[in-house]
């Protein structure tokens, strides 16, 4: 890559999500059992916590012996797309306290590289995320705390809002639907009109769900979506498409009306070790890219694999690469992530070979 290329990219990418400490444990089955039965936590899931559910931080704490991850799946995504692409590509915004939590993220945002634009609210703590690890399943409990108090007024002040002029993509997680709506149509909104490239994912089965109409009117602005197939399920189910199967619900997403036609809209579900499926709008077929299984022996844990293969997606997508050798990339990354312990890129990580 030429030092031009490298300028053409400063700030090229801007992140929106929630800034979160994880807080990883392996639990046993009891204990989550515990919480199943009284507040219906699922093994395989993502919700917000509530206040019922602030007694399972503490729990979980007293219990188990636990890490502190920097987390937050937007900008676990980014910070793994900026270890593939040239400094200052990427540049993220979310809310954060400014006490010890909110500063172990900082840092982990400019280890990586990643530029962090945050609002700071010193009225509540920095969010966290309980990670409770059952074996292959892990079931997230965000507590948003100063994270949900992003405002689109720090959004349009001046020196945030002229990253924003600044980048060509926008990568924003349906996890942020629940905080600012209103700062993802205003990003959406600047994408069409300048014609950039506005991406989000699905991020949990609850926001097909809870934010659907959020969904519906940020839809005709979104170049390229990202999910797993529980949240293409979630989707299904609440748009009343009557399929699980994955590849009918990738073309009926990727067909939804799109205001900029000229560029059709891309839907790529991600399905574990099973194959990745990609529909591009105006197109019959749905392409399938095999995922090589990486040996359960290697697996340390698959949490923020879904954020890895987005971080390794962006890395070549933002470069120009077609899509075929973006989404190898997207797999090739994610199976370095699943070798490490929660969402944290390797300290050496190789170079990825198209
Ligand atoms: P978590 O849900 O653990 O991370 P994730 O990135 O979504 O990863 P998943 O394990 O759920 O993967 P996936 O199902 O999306 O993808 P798939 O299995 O298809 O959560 C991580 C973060 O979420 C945490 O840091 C937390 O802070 C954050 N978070 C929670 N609530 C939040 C909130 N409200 N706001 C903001 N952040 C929040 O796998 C993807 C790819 O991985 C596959 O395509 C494949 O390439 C690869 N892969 C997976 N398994 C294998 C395998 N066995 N072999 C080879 N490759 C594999």
């Amino acid at each position: 890559m030429s030092a031009s290329d490298n300028q053409n990219l400063k700030g090229a990418i801007v992140g929106m999500c929630n800034p979160l400490l994880d807080i990883c444990a392996d639990v046993d089955t009891d204990f989550l059992k515990k919480y199943v039965r009284r507040y219906g936590l699922k093994a395989n899931d993502a919700i917000l916590a509530s206040e019922e559910h602030v007694p399972l931080f503490d729990d979980m704490v007293k219990k188990y012996t636990v890490k502190y991850i920097a987390g937050g799946a937007g900008q676990n995504a980014l910070r793994g797309a900026q270890r593939l692409l040239p400094a200052g590509a990427t540049t993220f915004i979310g809310c954060i306290s400014n006490d010890k939590y909110g500063q172990e993220i900082t840092n982990a945002a400019k280890k990586d590289g990643l530029k962090p634009l945050y609002m700071i609210d010193e009225a509540k703590p920095t969010g966290t995320c309980a990670l409770l690890i059952t074996g292959t399943d892990r079931s997230l409990v965000a507590n948003l705390a100063a994270a949900n108090s992003y405002d689109v007024k720090h959004l349009r002040q001046p020196e945030n809002w002229s990253s924003i002029e600044a980048a060509q993509y926008y990568y924003i997680t349906g996890f942020f639907l629940t905080v600012s709506p209103a700062s993802i149509m205003e990003v959406a909104k600047h994408a069409h009109a300048q014609g950039k490239t506005f991406m989000m994912n699905v991020s949990a089965p609850f926001t097909p769900e809870f934010y659907k109409a959020n969904w519906e009117e940020v839809m005709p602005y979104v170049d390229v979506l990202f999910g797993n197939e529980t949240e293409a399920e979630a989707w299904s189910k609440n748009f009343g498409y009557e399929t699980s199967d994955l590849s009918q619900i990738a073309r009926r997403i990727a067909d939804l009306p799109k205001l900029n036609a000229a560029k059709p809209r891309t839907v790529i579900i991600t399905h574990g070790d099973k194959a990745t499926l990609v529909a591009v709008q105006g197109q019959a077929d749905v392409t399938t890219f095999p995922v090589n299984p990486v040996p359960k022996a290697e697996i340390v844990d698959t949490n923020g694999a879904g954020d890895a293969f987005v971080a390794g997606f962006l890395g070549q997508y933002v470069q120009g690469k077609p899509l075929s050798t973006s989404v190898e990339c997207g797999h090739w990354l994610a199976s370095q992530v699943i070798r490490e312990s929660g969402a944290s890129y390797p300290d050496k990580l190789a170079h990825f070979e198209a």
